[in-house]
């Protein structure tokens, strides 16, 4: 037997017997180290934006990344080329250029990302790969020691949210999903304000998803061969086994249902997420749920997520939080008795200018630091115990199961119609509907862990 797989037996008996490993002790006073010392799991899109500001705002020392990529173009634009080897020669290229290095000593690329979690000099880990692994990554990274920053949507279906808040606080990690609008200044402006009255009472809240910004193949599409540096069986890991097409994994999984809930829950991880944090629900859930439309790609196409869709919710007192398919342009905007705050990619705006008064700007200057990193810094931060969590397993599971109930709407849409499901955000599960509470949970399939 070798080493590797000695290692790995041990982690998965470990987690099976519920014993979990203590993370290194960097907190406050009792330091053993200076530095966080991080693992990049997934350098794609995400993953790859995120590592470059780590190293920008030396935010903390990156000592592993980990792809089964080993490095191709084809991601978000046909052009980008990411992976691990180029994750790892950036990481080596950029800190040989830094004189004071302290105690660094390089960075190692890993295909298996159960290697990483092997290694004992590794605190934290930033989970950057498609929504299928975030909670079984999360649950054994917690498991092995390690603090998480996890990208949003925080899980792939309801119980895999719960599941992660469990581990969390079974075993005392920090946790930061990655829904960076908690740390846009702006961001914190508008909610807090809306929050503490500056519009009267909030009866409603509109906030948008984006559209589909790819087309995949239609109908009778044809499956393609692997390619040699790509491990697709652990691309997949627990997703159902289908065939490959460059359309189904990098950047375009979130057209998949298998996947990723859509533009649902990817855009709406930040927009409901800042709707629910303006309207201090930041935890529980609305009360009912209804899809007015929803449209999909013809049957058989390769991408199965809804294209199009409005749907409402309304909480236990009324208030109503509305949805559509729309430019992101206004991301949230917050209708109260006494007027109305506005908040998205094409900045913020009010009812009444007074109501903006010092409010920071929506975008950092050239060379400021950005949300996504001032995000990542509150994570490095809240791991030596230095400042609070802004996005912590609670917050990440309210906005995320807010946008798989919607799916549940959204996808009986063609069969049922508006039909409002009533929802129990305390037993977290839908009233009097079993076939709606059988999306709760996905199948996983688990031959990945010894394939
Ligand atoms: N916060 C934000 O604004 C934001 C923006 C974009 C994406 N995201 C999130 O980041 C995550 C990744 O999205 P992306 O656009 O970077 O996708 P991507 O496909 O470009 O990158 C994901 C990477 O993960 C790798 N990967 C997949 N399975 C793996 C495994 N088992 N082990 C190691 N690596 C694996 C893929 O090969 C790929 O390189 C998603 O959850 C997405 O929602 C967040």
């Amino acid at each position: 037997m070798s080493n590797q797989f000695n290692r790995r037996s041990f982690i998965a008996a470990s987690a099976a017997a519920g014993a979990y490993t203590m993370a290194r002790p960097i907190l406050g006073s009792q330091k053993t180290t200076e530095r966080l010392q991080v693992a990049f799991i997934g350098t794609g899109n995400q993953g790859m934006g995120l590592l470059k500001r780590v190293l920008n705002f030396d935010l903390a020392d990156v000592v592993a990344v980990c792809d089964v990529n080993e490095g191709s173009y084809g991601y978000k634009d046909a052009d980008h080329f990411y992976g691990r080897e180029p994750a790892k020669q950036f990481v080596n290229d950029t800190m040989a250029k830094r004189k004071n290095r302290g105690s660094w000593k390089g960075c190692e690329s890993y295909q298996d990302f159960r290697d990483v979690l092997a290694r004992d000099d590794v605190d934290a880990v930033f989970l950057v790969v498609p929504d299928h692994w975030h909670s079984i990554m999360s649950i054994m990274a917690a498991k092995a020691g390690k603090h998480v920053y996890c990208e949003k949507p925080l899980s792939l279906c309801v119980a895999e949210g719960r599941d992660i808040i469990n581990v969390v606080n079974e075993t005392g990690i920090v946790f930061q999903t990655g829904s960076h609008e908690r740390s846009r200044p702006a961001t914190q402006f508008i909610c807090e304000a809306v929050r503490n009255g500056a519009i009267g009472e909030v009866k409603k809240v509109k906030t948008v998803v984006g559209f589909n910004n790819k087309i995949g193949p239609g109908p009778g599409w044809q499956p393609e061969k692997v390619p040699s540096n790509f491990d697709y069986g652990m691309w997949l890991g627990p997703a159902p086994h289908e065939p490959y097409h460059h359309d189904r994994c990098l950047y375009r999984f979130r057209f998949h249902y298998d996947y990723s809930g859509g533009q649902i829950t990817n855009f709406g991880a930040h927009s409901c997420d800042m709707a629910q944090w303006g309207l201090n629900r930041s935890t529980g859930g609305p009360v009912e749920i209804v899809c007015d439309s929803a449209e999909f790609l013809p049957e058989g196409s390769l991408f199965t997520t809804a294209t199009e869709t409005k749907f409402r919710c309304t909480y236990a007192d009324g208030v109503e939080l509305e949805c559509i398919s729309s430019e992101p342009k206004v991301q949230a905007r917050f209708e109260g008795t006494d007027g109305w705050m506005q908040i998205g990619y094409a900045g913020y705006s009010a009812s009444r200018d007074e109501l903006l008064k010092g409010a920071p700007p929506y975008r950092a200057k050239k060379g400021e630091i950005d949300a996504h990193s001032l995000h990542m810094r509150n994570f490095v931060r809240a791991c030596t115990g230095d400042e609070e969590l802004a996005a912590n397993a609670e917050t990440g599971h309210a906005s995320a199961t807010l946008c798989h109930i919607a799916n549940t709407a959204i996808r009986r849409f063609p069969q049922y119609g508006a039909q409002p499901l009533q929802w129990d955000p305390k037993e977290e599960s839908f009233v009097g509907n079993e076939e709606a509470n059988q999306t709760l949970r996905r199948p996983q399939r688990t031959d990945w862990m010894t394939g």
